[in-house]
């Protein structure tokens, strides 16, 4: 069986002549809610997930494409029942999952969950090792749309397991590998499939391989809500920009504005970021709460228009004559990727505020010659052959130049 699953993924990469799974899943970055930075373990309840459907409603979010509500660690019993199924906890989900799968379905929204690819879930609930086709079967007799796939208590030299491994016994790719097999046999004769997002703190270089197991990738460890985090995953999509493609995406994590702990300005860089290189759009904040400033920056169109481009190239840093070079670490100033119908320029003052100047003639994709641009943030708009602006300490601009 094993063996006839390897047969099938082979031709489904034959097929493709690509690495990308190829299954019409995750063709743009997703967009939607996690649970896990809005109340950890007691956001993974129905209450939540159907006050949230009703939130991307009511506020405007499903309108612009904010899609999936993913619930997070904890949404199960800490025990399997006596035939090795998964239980969803009666306390959270009083009338199951796929009721409420149904309602937010019912809403044209998607629903998602949260495994583990070792023996526990990063909280103590049941992993899926060795478990993996009968845990897919849950899912889908549910409908679930999307499954995050984290990476604890997983194969380790440590005895007993630790919850988070450092001399794990083999590449991430032998632990997410029959979680793959699993989902890509489902995909391939449901018409509800599943997105599957590898959650293995960017170990083993995965965004090499990410395309080959997943629809998405995590390609750091979380994002805590600091500048720190935001500096320290920002700065690393640049390297890596060239992996993400319709059908897999590095998934920078969730965006956490409305943290305590960053500020106004260092919000709209982290959403700007997030949004050109291409990751994934997942809000870790709860709708109930977000102020009007935060909302203005989730609900920005023309940058989501950009994240949702269907050229789905991710943005990276060029270097213009006489800028210094990119400093490990910190966020570089200067950052342009190619769109369907244009080309789109990030200017981020990461370490200092001050005026930030291009000529187009020096972008990738522009040439030597007028063209008209807008702003994202600010909605100023030109005709030119280059652009500046004042750009205030950690603040972004976002420069959509047209070439049609
Ligand atoms: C892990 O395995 C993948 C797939 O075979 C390979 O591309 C990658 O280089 C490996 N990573 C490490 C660090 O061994
Ligand atoms: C944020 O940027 C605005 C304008 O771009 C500026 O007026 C404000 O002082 C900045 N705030 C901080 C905390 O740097």
């Amino acid at each position: 069986m094993k063996y006839s699953q390897d047969i099938l993924f082979s031709a489904i990469l034959l097929a493709s002549g690509t690495a990308a799974l190829k299954d019409g899943v995750g063709l743009k970055p997703h967009m939607g809610w996690s649970s896990w930075n809005v109340a950890q373990c007691n956001a993974a309840s129905a209450r939540y997930a159907l006050d949230t459907a009703n939130k991307f409603i009511s506020l405007g979010l499903k309108d612009l494409g904010y899609q999936y509500i993913n619930i997070d660690d904890c949404w199960s019993t800490k025990n399997r029942d006596g035939s090795g199924k998964l239980v969803p906890d009666p306390s959270k989900w009083p009338n199951g999952i796929k009721a409420v799968v149904d309602q937010i379905h019912g809403m044209g929204l998607k629903f998602g969950l949260y495994g583990c690819a070792g023996t526990q879930t990063c909280a103590g609930y049941p992993g899926s090792e060795g478990r993996e086709k009968s845990d897919v079967a849950q899912l889908v007799s549910w409908g679930v749309d999307f499954w995050k796939y984290d990476n604890c208590y997983t194969p380790c030299r440590q005895n007993p397991r630790p919850q988070t491994c450092q001399n794990p016994t083999a590449n991430t790719t032998q632990f997410y590998a029959p979680m793959r097999d699993a989902i890509v046999a489902a995909n391939a004769k449901e018409t509800n499939k599943l997105h599957f997002n590898l959650c293995n703190w960017g170990r083993d270089q995965v965004w090499t391989w990410g395309a080959n197991y997943g629809h998405s990738w995590r390609m750091s460890v979380d994002n805590w809500g600091d500048w720190a985090s935001v500096e320290r995953i920002g700065s690393s999509a640049a390297g890596i920009h060239q992996y993400s493609a319709p059908g897999g995406f590095n998934d920078l994590d969730m965006l956490y504005i409305g943290s305590s702990k960053i500020n106004e300005n260092q919000s709209k860089l982290h959403f700007g970021l997030w949004a050109i290189t291409k990751s994934p759009l997942v809000l870790g904040l709860d709708l109930n709460k977000i102020s009007s400033s935060h909302l203005a920056i989730i609900k920005n169109k023309g940058l989501i228009d950009i994240n949702q481009d269907p050229l789905g190239k991710a943005a990276t840093t060029f270097r213009p004559p006489g800028a210094a070079a990119p400093a490990q670490g910190k966020i570089y100033p200067y950052w342009a990727g190619p769109l369907s119908d244009g080309v789109v320029i990030g200017l981020c003052a990461g370490t200092s505020a001050g005026k930030y100047s291009v000529n187009f003639k020096d972008v990738p994709g522009l040439s030597d010659r007028t063209y008209t641009w807008k702003e994202m943030f600010t909605g100023q708009s030109g005709s030119g052959t280059s652009i500046s602006f004042d750009i205030s300490l950690h603040d972004m601009r976002v420069i959509k130049v047209s070439t049609t």
